[in-house]
């Protein structure tokens, strides 16, 4: 019976962190399903060349995998992610790639975009999709400045996207005339 209680207990217990680990941002936007690195790099050749001109940010950036992407084309990168635990676990992921990215733990709709950034990338869901898009429109005005966005696997309602490839959208939000 002893044997059969401690092991109902060590059962809960597991349930209980997978959804602490996993489920808590599904309240908040998107829950984490990592990108594919192999797809990402092929999408940043053939889509968006990035380049180390480009400084991009990852909304959303779960376990790291775009940052690191990013960082083999010589780009910086900032990841904004809600999630302590993958925050921390990207921050490991990263840490011999500390010159190029950085990982910040926040609601990537309150984070300020820094004046370099140039491209915006996202795989978040249908319910978040258009706040995600309001949002950088809303930086572009700040910062007055044209940038590049790319969604994977959600398109923004009522925009035109400008390239698409495999399951990624590519938009540009200009200043002050986004179509
Ligand atoms: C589908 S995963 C994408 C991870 C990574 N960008 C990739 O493509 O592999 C979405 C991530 O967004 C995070 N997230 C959801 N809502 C958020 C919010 N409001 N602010 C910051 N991060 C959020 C989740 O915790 C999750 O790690």
């Amino acid at each position: 019976m002893d044997d059969f209680f401690r092991l109902t207990q060590t059962i809960i217990f597991i349930i209980m962190t997978i959804v602490i680990i996993f489920g808590v941002t599904v309240f908040f936007g998107a829950p984490y399903v990592p990108s594919l690195s192999s797809e990402l790099t092929k999408m940043f050749k053939k889509l968006y060349p990035l380049s180390k001109k480009d400084l991009l940010i990852d909304m959303g950036s779960g376990d790291g995998i775009v940052l690191k992407v990013a960082a083999g084309f010589d780009a910086q990168a900032i990841g904004i992610e809600l999630h302590p635990v993958f925050s921390f676990l990207s921050r490991i992921r990263l840490r011999k790639l500390k010159s190029k990215t950085k990982v910040v733990c926040r609601n990537y709709l309150d984070f300020p975009f820094p004046p370099e950034i140039t491209v915006v990338y996202t795989f978040s869901d249908s319910r978040d999709i258009n706040k995600i898009y309001q949002k950088i429109e809303s930086e572009a005005k700040r910062l007055n400045k044209d940038l590049y966005f790319i969604s994977n696997g959600f398109e923004v309602s009522g925009k035109k996207y400008e390239k698409t490839y495999s399951s990624f959208y590519l938009y540009k939000v200009s200043v002050g005339k986004n179509k």
